[in-house]
């Protein structure tokens, strides 16, 4: 089996009298595409936030390589590994797709390093920036204004900005929001590139593409772990097929 790298155990948050999380526990390991699905507020983005340290837990542990991280500031998680990806708030729609980039990377140097302005101090964090922008497809649109992207792009982008920081784990909830079917398409195409040396967990609502992407899911309901396993076992649940899956097909066809 491969590394653990980001675990909970019976992770809980409260909203007042709402549990959006309760008694979550989950594993997420390197080379793992790890889908999160669950009716409208089930309580995903609530452990995407939890596990990204921008939500506070009321109780229970995050751990990460087997350290306890539930009380470490985004920032700090973002320096050990963690990666999540926001919507858009994160891009900067005057700068070039590089300097996006180079900014996020810029944020992993050791406050020590910034003070050197010459290019060799740069080089450690230049071949960040071309590796994200590679590893993204924004190569050939480096140069471009932010603005100028397409929406596809920018989601890109937004990836990108997130690879900068070289995470050894990505968060990204709903990376697909608002995407025609080319460029889903192609952003799960670049999920399954990054996959080997990366632990993805990932809220997505489209069916079709959680499927055909996911190594293991876990399913939420009301805030609660309702079943986590394979495609298959997911597909083939009773539980989930009553709870989830047999309510979508009902609302959508
Ligand atoms: N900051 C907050 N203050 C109060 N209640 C909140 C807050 N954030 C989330 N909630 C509540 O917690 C529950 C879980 O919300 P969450 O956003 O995690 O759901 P979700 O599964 O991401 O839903 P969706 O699929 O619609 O994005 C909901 O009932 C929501 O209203
Ligand atoms: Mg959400």
């Amino acid at each position: 089996m491969s590394e653990v790298l980001l675990k909970t155990v019976e992770l809980r948050r409260t909203f007042g009298g709402l549990a959006a999380n309760d008694r979550v526990s989950i594993e997420l390991r390197r080379g793992e595409v790890h889908a999160l699905l669950g009716p409208n507020g089930a309580g995903k983005s609530t452990l995407i936030n939890l596990l990204s340290g921008d939500l506070a837990a009321s109780s229970g542990q995050v751990f990460y390589r087997g350290q306890d991280i539930t009380g470490l500031t985004p920032h700090e998680r973002s320096l050990i590994g963690i990666g999540r990806s926001y919507q858009k708030t994160n891009i900067f729609p005057g700068f070039s797709v590089r300097e996006n980039v180079r900014l996020a990377a810029q944020s992993r140097q050791p406050r020590a390093g910034r003070i050197f302005s010459d290019a060799t101090a740069f080089a450690p964090y230049r071949q960040a920036v071309d590796d994200a922008l590679a590893a993204a497809r924004l190569g050939d649109v480096a140069e471009r204004r932010a603005s100028e992207l397409s929406h596809g792009q920018q989601r890109q982008l937004e990836l990108a900005i997130v690879l900068a920081t070289r995470p050894q784990v990505l968060l990204l909830d709903e990376p697909l929001a608002g995407m025609g079917h080319e460029e889903s398409l192609r952003m799960l195409d670049m999920l399954r590139g990054l996959v080997a040396s990366h632990a993805i967990l990932l809220v997505e609502h489209d069916m079709d593409a959680v499927f055909s992407i996911a190594d293991v899911l876990t399913v939420m309901v009301n805030g609660v772990v309702l079943r986590t396993g394979t495609p298959e076992q997911i597909r083939s649940s009773p539980e989930v097929q009553q709870a989830y899956l047999g309510s979508e097909e009902a609302a959508h066809g």
